[in-house]
């Protein structure tokens, strides 16, 4: 299959269209490669997809209307993984702008691409931070997402919503997923596995949020990118049973998916500190702080609509990725 990746030089979607291109489908790597992080690590990425026969690389910004559209017409991808977006809760507060047009406007290029090149099944990520204020656990896609507490998690509600729309009007096959705190190997700098890690290695203090008693449903990478492809072959059709008298939130008259992926075993924060400082040999020098604004004290996935549609299986231990995850960054930075 011919699949456009967006985001490829990020840490889900390089894994993602690696996972793509070895079992055979040929991709359309796009990325614009922003600063919003080291950008060495977004190039090492780049550079391991380039050995593939079957990769294109695609330096633009998906927020670029004209570009976008050039793109679709000139590719004509089949089906499209759309992960590159500005990620991040507490940079949303600083910087909200930058959520607006790669979350609002650049999703918006990739719905009208979908539609006028008739893609076959548009999957995007969301994220478990639409639960916002919620807290029966676990999150359910079932349950009320009104109540976003940062700009980011508001985007990502929006892109649902904007998908639901295509999804009705035009028959797009959408599936969101909402992912939950996904870690591993080539990861992301701004991310707790990655900050304690360097930090714990370099024998710097390490700051703990919420006294360390924040909750997370840490989702391993390889177990992310099982379910996602498993949600990309798996086109979204329009529930024959939906009612607008009872109306299911997770699906829709039209052909219009969401989903949680998680691990459905979240963690708390002083434990995930625990297992680094075992994965390093280093204890961490810890400065206990109260919760940042926009933060959520915890996450927990219910995830058996994914186990149910397409035998999603989070397989993957907190202990066991966390090694990966350590022994890749020594590895990487030589540390
Ligand atoms: N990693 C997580 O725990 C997590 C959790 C929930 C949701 N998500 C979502 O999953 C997706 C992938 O996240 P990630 O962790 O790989 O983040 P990432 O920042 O590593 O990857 C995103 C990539 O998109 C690119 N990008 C951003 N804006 C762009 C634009 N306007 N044009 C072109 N490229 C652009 C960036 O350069 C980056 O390489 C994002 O949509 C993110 O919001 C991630």
């Amino acid at each position: 299959m011919k699949i456009l990746v967006t985001g490829t030089a990020g840490f889900i979607g390089f894994h993602l269209a690696r996972r793509l291109l070895e079992r055979g489908d040929e991709v359309i790597g796009v990325d614009n490669v922003n600063n919003y992080y080291d950008t060495r690590l977004k190039e090492a990425r780049l550079e391991g997809l380039r050995d593939f026969q079957g990769f294109t690389e695609v330096r633009q910004d998906i927020a670029d209307r004209e570009a976008m559209a050039a793109l679709f017409r000139l590719h004509q991808p089949q089906r499209v993984a759309h992960m590159a977006a500005q990620a991040g809760v507490r940079y949303s507060i600083e910087n909200p702008n930058a959520y607006v047009d790669s979350n609002l406007v650049g999703f918006m290029n990739i719905l009208e691409g979908c539609r006028h090149n008739r893609v076959e099944h548009l999957v995007y990520a969301s994220s478990s931070s639409v639960y916002g204020a919620n807290e029966t656990m676990p999150f359910s896609v079932q349950d009320n997402v009104d109540h976003p507490v940062s700009l980011y998690a508001a985007s990502k509600k929006a892109n649902e919503l904007m998908a639901h729309t295509y999804s009705h009007l035009y028959q797009l096959p959408t599936t969101g997923l909402r992912f939950f705190t996904v870690y591993g190997p080539w990861g992301r700098p701004d991310m707790a596995p990655f900050i304690f890690t360097r930090k714990i290695l370099a024998g710097e203090p390490i700051d703990v949020f919420n006294f360390g008693h924040h909750k997370r449903d840490f989702t391993y990478i390889d177990d992310i990118v099982e379910g996602v492809v498993r949600t990309l072959d798996h086109v979204a059709q329009p529930n024959p049973h939906w009612s607008g008298l009872h109306p299911d939130a997770a699906s829709s008259k039209g052909p219009y998916r969401l989903y949680n992926i998680g691990s459905n075993n979240p963690a708390e924060l002083s434990r995930f500190i625990e297992i680094i400082e075992e994965k390093t040999g280093k204890t961490a020098e810890k400065n206990y702080l109260p919760m940042q604004p926009g933060d959520v004290p915890a996450t927990y996935a219910d995830v058996d609509s994914l186990i149910a549609d397409v035998g999603y299986k989070p397989e993957t231990s907190l202990e066991e990725g966390l090694g990966r995850f350590v022994d890749w960054y020594r590895a990487f930075y030589g540390v």
